[in-house]
């Protein structure tokens, strides 16, 4: 039997007076998935999130979590979040964010300091667990918000944006506990509009664009498989020209070769010909598209980045 997705959506919806903010979600994430949930600004991520974990209403559409449909409370308790914005009150200590999650959470006392040092410890807090959020830096915030979420061990985690404040290093901490959290089963939803983020750590990616998905894959799937080879190569350009002629169109630049399309399995034959024609082979390497590339193109297409930061489509 396939065990139940931790996620399901059926044709969600979310209208908002101006925007249609969600269009028709339709989805899966499998139980033990790191799911990543990528487009730009205003897309519709938060909308989404904010829908499967409760806080607003769709407009129409169904969901399940964890095999129960959308507003059951008790899987509520099963859950984690890390919303986008938050605050907490800046003269509460972390441990006292915590406790009083673990109060509203309805965790048992007795659980609840293991409970709320393991999370610190996850984020890399627990030597600050006694000092006043107010004292806290923007990063180290976040990380307390993550350990809010971690909380109780969720079967199914909800990250919106996890690492917006966050420094190289940690974002590079909050990628390894994601990694964790896969280890250790955790399902997780991460929204993210970071093409490297989600490359890292995602095992599929759906990438939405005003409300809609408009593709949905691994992220080699996303990619798209490329034919193009990158030659380092040294030796009589005569000699070269000979042997990668027939492999199709090349141009060259110095001692790089880039072949616009050579199947895998015509590599070892290009290489011995070049080999046995006397050229010395540096290097020999598949021109991969960058996720970065394919984004672009799903969008429509700019290069820097900017202009997507539109309002969705008005009824
Ligand atoms: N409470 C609201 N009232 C009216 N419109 C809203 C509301 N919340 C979101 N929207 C609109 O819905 C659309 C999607 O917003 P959402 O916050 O889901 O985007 P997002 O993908 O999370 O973007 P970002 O990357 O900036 O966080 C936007 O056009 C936004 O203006
Ligand atoms: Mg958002």
């Amino acid at each position: 039997m396939t065990p139940l997705p931790a996620i399901r959506t059926s044709d969600l919806t979310k209208r908002y007076r101006s925007a249609m903010a969600l269009g028709g979600l339709t989805m899966a994430v499998a139980a033990g998935e790191i799911f990543g949930f990528l487009g730009p600004n205003g897309a519709g991520k938060t909308t989404a999130v904010k829908i499967l974990v409760g806080l607003t209403p769709p407009t129409s559409g169904e969901a399940w979590l964890l095999g129960e449909r959308l507003g059951d409370r008790e899987v509520r308790r099963r859950i984690g979040y890390l919303p986008e914005l938050f605050r907490y009150q800046e003269w509460m200590s972390a441990r006292e964010v915590l406790i009083l999650h673990c109060t509203l959470m309805g965790m048992a006392t007795a659980g609840r300091s293991s409970a709320i040092g393991e999370a610190l410890e996850i984020v890399g807090l627990t030597d600050r667990g006694r000092d006043r959020v107010g004292t806290f830096s923007k990063g180290m915030q976040q990380r307390l918000g993550l350990a809010v979420a971690l909380l109780g061990t969720p079967e199914l985690v909800f990250l919106d944006e996890p690492t917006s404040a966050l420094d190289p290093v940690g974002r590079h901490d909050v990628r390894q506990i994601i990694q964790n959290l896969k280890a250790r089963g955790t399902t997780v939803f991460l929204n993210s509009h970071l093409l490297t983020e989600v490359e890292y750590v995602c095992d599929r990616v759906a990438v939405i664009d005003r409300g809609a998905v408009i593709a949905l894959g691994t992220i080699d799937e996303l990619r798209g498989t490329s034919h193009e080879l990158r030659l380092h190569i040294t030796g009589a350009a005569e000699d070269i020209g000979r042997v990668v002629t027939p492999f199709g169109p090349y141009e060259s630049k110095g001692e790089w070769y880039r072949l616009r399309h050579v199947e895998t399995r015509q590599v070892p034959e290009l290489v011995a010909g070049l080999v046995s024609a006397g050229v010395h082979v540096h290097a020999v390497e598949p021109v991969r598209e960058t996720l970065e590339d394919r984004f672009l193109q799903l969008l429509g297409g700019d290069a820097d980045g900017h202009s997507h930061d539109r309002p969705a489509d008005t009824p």
